[in-house]
This record gives structure tokens, sequence and C-alpha cells, in this order.
């Protein structure tokens, strides 16, 4: 657990206003800021951010929360890797303690830090390494860049590595560095044979370092250069800072990219061979098969996958497993057919990039089927069959996102209808910015529909009794907003969960008459936090939130929940009537 000194320590060294900024063009609106939402699509801006507060608020989608909530949503972490990420930003050394949210000890912790430093250590002497005049050094140079034909650049961005080919030159080193033999060995760096004697656990291998979502090298996995010895590859196995069923090679990098589509791969070469053409998208498990934990962590980084694994019997086999698995965690799955080569890599390597892209969108032969479907409609010899053909294929064109493919559709349409490009180009841009008018006005719609609680995922009791879910986010907001209201609320027993009607109501009550000093993002979703955001700002936006009107809100909330109590009664009985009457009718 991360103490609890530590987290207020992060917040109150990260200004708000200024991490968000990085993110998003924020303009001055009184004591406010307001920018685009960097969550949800939109084109005026309804996204806030509250310095005085220390938090933001997007009236559109409903995010909101603090720095740390930010951080899970844009960064795409976990709370203790959000706060980890703010802790660098702001050069706060996080203290773990030993107590969870309820103060109680836990299991004895290792000094996880100790183990990062260690990794970082190691990775820098083998990249050192592999840089040296050792002739075999220059061997394990030799095979990334003329073997898998890699460039330095690839080398130094993936921080590949060499492990001297050597009994103990890698441990000597570390311990010189002041790390013992058990932290080695513990740390999966390390072996120690029957005999006592400890060695270097990779041995001359080139070197992948593992690095997690915040940038620490937590594992390696080491490759022999030619093909023959076995173990082909060797992996760290787990340690106190590395799971290898949670971990996915190259998500540093690509969860920057995958927001819209991730490609998974089997192996570290791939994956580098992906990120090197471009693909940054690419990540690839850790020498297993997928695990249920790493299909879920995809499904909170991207939308869609596409599986691009060996073309081989095996290969085939585990993609298919790992379609389903991925498909369970609610995930779009794709599986990429390469043909003529045995893996991506090989495939970039002997067609080259823009046959692989062309492979992985389909996009280019998605095209030519569709016109080939309008033009089979119509006969375009005939002018106004023509000008229908043409209308479609444009609708077509300007569904495509990337502007350089619409300007190759349009040219290729353009011969084949003996037109001007530009003609074509200028019809596709009317029809974009009608679809994003479109698109802005079924924005506006949704938010209207979130406003009144229908379809609403985070609190799905809204909508079935929106008058008393709306006193329950007043009198939970006066609570969030001001500690006094809480404690009165809570000694006296004015209020308890069963005074809440809807069951995130009753969690958020439950939250603060805990009153553990957590963060709600230790608890409670982003989303959820969002909401939570919501109940507080719509209070601090009010002038009066003293003493009476917090009483009033208790007796109207008490008052609605009552009254809803009793239609259910109501209805309950006609139920029973109803269905004693068909019993009677039966016999
Ligand atoms: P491959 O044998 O397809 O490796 O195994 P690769 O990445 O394509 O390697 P190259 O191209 O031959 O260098 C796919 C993945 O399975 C794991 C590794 O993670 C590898 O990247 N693996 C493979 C192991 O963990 N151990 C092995 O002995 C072999
Ligand atoms: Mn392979």
């Amino acid at each position: 657990m991360i103490a609890r000194e530590s987290v207020d320590e992060v917040l109150l060294r990260t200004d708000i206003q200024s991490l968000i900024g990085g993110y998003v063009t924020l303009k001055r609106a009184g004591n406010t800021y307001k920018g685009l939402c960097p969550f949800h699509s939109e084109k005026s801006p309804s996204f806030v951010v509250y310095p005085a507060d220390n938090s933001f608020y997007c009236f559109g989608c409903g995010m909101g929360g603090n720095a740390i909530t930010f951080v899970r949503g844009i960064e795409h972490l976990d709370y203790p890797d959000a706060v980890e990420f703010l802790a660098k930003r702001a050069g706060v050394t996080l203290i773990r303690d030993n107590n969870d949210r309820y103060g109680n000890y836990t299991e004895k912790k290792v000094d996880k830090e100790r183990f990062y430093a260690m990794n970082v250590e190691a990775a820098k002497y083998f990249h050192r390494c592999l840089l040296s005049d050792d002739p075999k050094a220059k061997a394990a140079l030799a095979y990334f860049t003329e073997t898998r034909r890699l460039s330095m650049a690839t080398i130094k961005h993936f921080g590949l590595g060499f492990a001297p080919d050597s009994y103990d030159a890698f441990s000597k080193h570390m311990r010189a560095l002041g790390f013992s033999y058990e932290e080695l060995t513990d740390g999966f760096l390390c072996g120690r044979n029957d005999a006592g004697r400890y060695y270097d656990a990779f041995r001359n291998r080139v070197m992948f370092p593992i690095i997690d979502v915040t940038g620490r090298v937590i594992a390696f996995g080491g490759r022999v250069m030619d093909n023959e010895t076995k173990p082909k590859y060797k992996n760290s196995s787990d340690t106190p800072i590395f799971k290898k069923s949670r971990n996915l090679f190259a998500l540093n990098f690509a969860r920057l990219t995958c927001s819209e589509q991730m490609i998974l791969c089997e192996g570290y070469m791939d994956v580098i061979a992906m990120h090197a053409a471009g693909f940054t998208n690419a990540v690839a498990t850790l020498g297993t098969a997928i695990t249920e934990e790493q299909a879920r962590i995809m499904s909170r980084y991207t939308k869609k996958v596409i599986i691009s694994y060996d073309a081989d019997e095996p290969g085939q086999k585990a993609a298919q497993r790992a379609l389903r698995m991925l498909e369970e965690v609610g995930l779009e799955v794709s599986i990429l057919v390469i043909p003529g080569a045995k893996d991506p890599d090989e495939y970039i390597k002997t067609y080259g990039k823009e046959k692989f892209s062309e492979v992985l969108n389909g996009s280019k032969d998605k095209f030519d089927y569709r016109v080939e479907n309008v033009l089979k409609k119509y006969d375009v010899a005939i002018p106004r069959d023509k000008i229908r053909a043409l209308d479609e294929i444009e609708n077509i064109i300007s569904d495509i996102n990337s502007a350089a493919e619409r300007s190759i559709c349009a040219s290729v349409i353009a011969k084949r209808f003996e037109m001007q490009q530009a003609a074509i180009e200028a019809d596709v841009a009317r029809k974009r910015a009608q679809n994003a008018r479109k698109g802005s006005r079924a924005e506006a719609e949704n938010a209207r529909r979130i406003a009144a609680g229908y379809g609403d995922k985070i609190n799905p009791d809204f909508a079935r009794a929106p008058s008393v879910a709306k006193h329950e986010e007043a009198v939970l907001g006066m609570m969030l907003l001001h500690p006094e209201h809480r404690r009165r609320a809570l000694e006296s027993g004015m209020l308890t969960r069963e005074d809440f009607y809807t069951e995130f109501g009753r969690r958020v009550f439950d939250f603060l008459a805990e009153d553990s000093g957590v963060e709600p993002d230790e608890v409670f979703t982003p989303e959820e936090v969002g909401r939570i955001t919501k109940m507080r700002i719509e209070r601090m936006e009010l002038s009066d939130n003293g003493d009476e009107v917090f009483d009033e809100s208790v007796a109207g909330l008490k008052n609605a929940v009552q009254k809803q109590e009793t239609k259910q009664v109501a209805s309950g009985e006609e139920l029973t009537k109803l269905i004693a009457g068909l019993r009677q009718k039966e016999e």
C-alpha cells in the first residue's frame, strides 16, 4: 500500500491545471478553465477544470475527479500506477506501508524499490555490454543489426542488450553496486547450483528488457543467437515486481497509440519489427499463452485487437484461443492472415511496411469491394444512375478517417467516372461536415439522456426513481463537499445506508461512513468517481449549503424514499391480487 501521507503529498504538489494543460488546451473562464474533453469527442468545450477544488469535470461525458482520476483515465493506469506516475512527475518519493486501507497490518512487504533499482542497473549493464568492443559483444550487435536488420535507433528505443558469455561477470558487477546474491536470485537474475555456487541467469544471450506502463524495467527475456541452442528464449520467472500473466511486452509504448486498435503478436521480435515499421500499437505476451488478466488489461486500453500470430498450425491454434479470451472481455477481435510468410516479422522484412499496412487494414480491398457493390446496382451509362452511384460512393469515401486514403480513393473514382478529382473531394468534404454536425447533435442528445438518467450505466437504479436519486445526489454532494455535514449526519445517526434507495447511492454512503481517509479512486472506477465529482460540483456551484439546507435535503430524501417504497408496496399488492385472480380462474 502507498502510505496516506504520500498520496496527500503527491496531490498537494500536483497543480491540476498544469497537469491537464499538458494534454488539453485550456482557456480561462472566471475561476475555472475550459477545454475540449479528452475522454470523448466534442466540438464545443464542456470539460471544466476547477483549480481551487483541485478537480475537473466534463458536463458532456461525466468523467471527473482529481489528478489521480485524470491520470487513470488518460494514461490508462490503475490506482497505484497513477499515483506512482504523479509522484514521478512531482518528484515525490512514495512511502509504502504494510497497512491495508483499514489500517490493518498485512503480510511482510519486500522492498520493491530495491528490485526496480536492481533491474534498471541490470538493463544498463546489458545495454553497455552490447555496445562494447568485446568480440562476442560485436557478434551480438551484428545479430541485431544484420541478422535481424534492426537500426541502432530501434536497439536504443527498446533498450536491447547483451548478457556476456561468462559465469559471473554480471553478478560481480551487480555485487559491486551493492546488490546481494539473495536479491539477485529473488529477482531471477542469478541462479544457484547444487554446490551452492551462484551463476548469472542470462549468459551469452541478446537481452530484451521488459518495461511496465510507468516506465520501470521489471524483467528480461534473453535469446540465443543461433537457432539450435535450447531454450531459444529464457524469460524471467515471476518476482516481487513482475508477474508474467499480468504484463505485456511494449505496452509502455503501445498504450499511447492503441486507443482504437491494438496488434497482439506472439514474440518479442515481431513486436520490435512492427514498432520499427511504424505500427507502434503492437504488444506481445511474455512467452506464454494469453491469460484472462492480460485480456482484461488490453480491454482497458483499446476497443479492437488484431491477432497477428505465426502462420503455422500451433500459431493459428493459439490465435483461436486468444480470440475467445479477448472476445470474452468484450473486445472486438480479428485474426490477421499473413500470406507468404511465417510471421509478421518476416512478412514486413520481405514485403515491406506498406504491404503489411494493406493486409492489416484490408482498407484498399474493402473500398474496392464496396464500390463494386454500388456499381452492380446502377447503369452508369444513364446520367441519373451515374449521379446516384457517385453519391453513394462519396458516402463511402467520407467515412474514411485518413485524409491520405480519402484522396487516393477520390482519384481512383475520378478516373473511373471521368471527372475532376477536386469535384469529388469537394462533395466528400461537404458530406463530412454534414456528418460532423449530425454527430454533435447526437452528442447533445446523449448528454440530455444522461442528465435524465436514462441508460445510466453508473447508477442503473436512477431511471427507476429519478426524483429519489436526485435527492440522494444532493445529500451525498453536501456530505462530500463539507466534512462537517458528514460528521454530523453520521454521529447523530441521522442517516443510515437504509435511507438511500439506489445501490450506487448506498455504496457512496458506505464509503463516506467508513471514513478511512482513502481516495475515491482507490475504491471506485473512474466513471464512478466522475459521478461522485458531479454530485460535489453541483453543490459547489450553489451558494447555500448550510446546515439548514442539509437538514431539509435529508428530510426531502427520506420523504421521497418513503413515497417510492409505498408505491412499490402498492404495486406489489396489485401484483399479488392479480396472481391470486389468475389462480382462481385456473381452478
Ligand atoms: P517464436 O519461436 O515464434 O519466437 O516464439 P520469435 O519471437 O518469433 O523469435 P525469433 O523470430 O525466432 O527470434 C514466440 C515467443 O514465444 C516465447 C518468446 O516470448 C517468443 O518471442 N518463447 C519462444 C519462449 O519464451 N521460449 C522459447 O524457447 C521460445
Ligand atoms: Mn515467431
